[in-house]
């Protein structure tokens, strides 16, 4: 795809910076942002809240293919528990179906979209301009995330936070439909010793030169 619809996209495991880096890049080439992870994360609080079972796929689809996408906020559906519940509801191929259509529905406007999430590079926009990687060790990303959650005014204890990131990062590798992974064509960004940004400044010249070379 041409500079003139330009897609990004960034994938990798729960808490290794693709959230901050997709929107500093958003910013800087004046594109859509749409947090995938937040389209799983909102079915799964929809049945949550209402008391339904999270392993009953017509119901989630039900939900999924009555979200709004415009009208996602991570602020209500950060909790640690939702998304424990999004990656059980994410293995489901019908619902997968549901969101993947309506994310790339939202790629698709004008001027272009950096999209992250587990499978954007793979699955959603396999034609993606630029596609990213972001990945860091499960300790570092289970201290961002206990820094994250006692920042906020949450209680949490560290090993616990870790074993649910492995959990989750299994999980979301070992399903059968759209597994974690990266695309072969993804720039790889481990920011295991690197601050956001120097991370976002590695990410900048990759897109320049791509879109140097169109
Ligand atoms: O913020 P965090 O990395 O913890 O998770 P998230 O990006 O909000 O995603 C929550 C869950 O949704 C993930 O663990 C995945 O199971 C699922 N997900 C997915 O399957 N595909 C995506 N494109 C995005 C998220």
């Amino acid at each position: 795809m041409k500079n003139s619809h330009l897609i990004i996209t960034i994938d990798g495991p729960a808490a290794a910076g693709k959230g901050t880096l997709s929107r500093r890049l958003a910013e800087r080439y004046g594109l859509r942002h749409l947090d995938t992870g937040l389209t799983y994360r909102a079915t799964a609080k929809a049945l949550l809240d209402r008391g339904l079972p999270l392993d009953d796929e017509d119901l989630a689809v039900e939900v999924a293919l009555n979200l709004d996408l415009s009208g996602l906020d991570r602020s209500v559906l950060a909790q640690h528990g939702v998304g424990e519940a999004a990656s059980t509801v994410a293995v489901m191929p019908k619902v997968r179906r549901a969101l993947v259509e309506a994310q790339r529905a939202f790629a698709k406007r004008p001027p272009g979209t950096v999209l992250d999430g587990r499978d954007i590079g793979t699955v959603v926009c396999p034609d993606a301009r630029v596609k990213f990687y972001v990945t860091a060790s499960p300790e570092i990303r289970a201290q961002r995330r206990y820094r994250e959650i006692i920042n906020q005014g949450g209680t949490a204890e560290l090993p616990a936070i870790l074993a649910d990131l492995e959990k989750r990062d299994a999980r979301d590798a070992g399903r059968a439909d759209s597994p974690l992974r990266p695309a072969d064509d993804a720039h790889m960004i481990d920011t295991s010793d690197q601050g956001i940004e120097e991370a976002f400044e590695t990410a900048k010249s990759i897109i320049d030169a791509a879109l140097a070379a169109d």
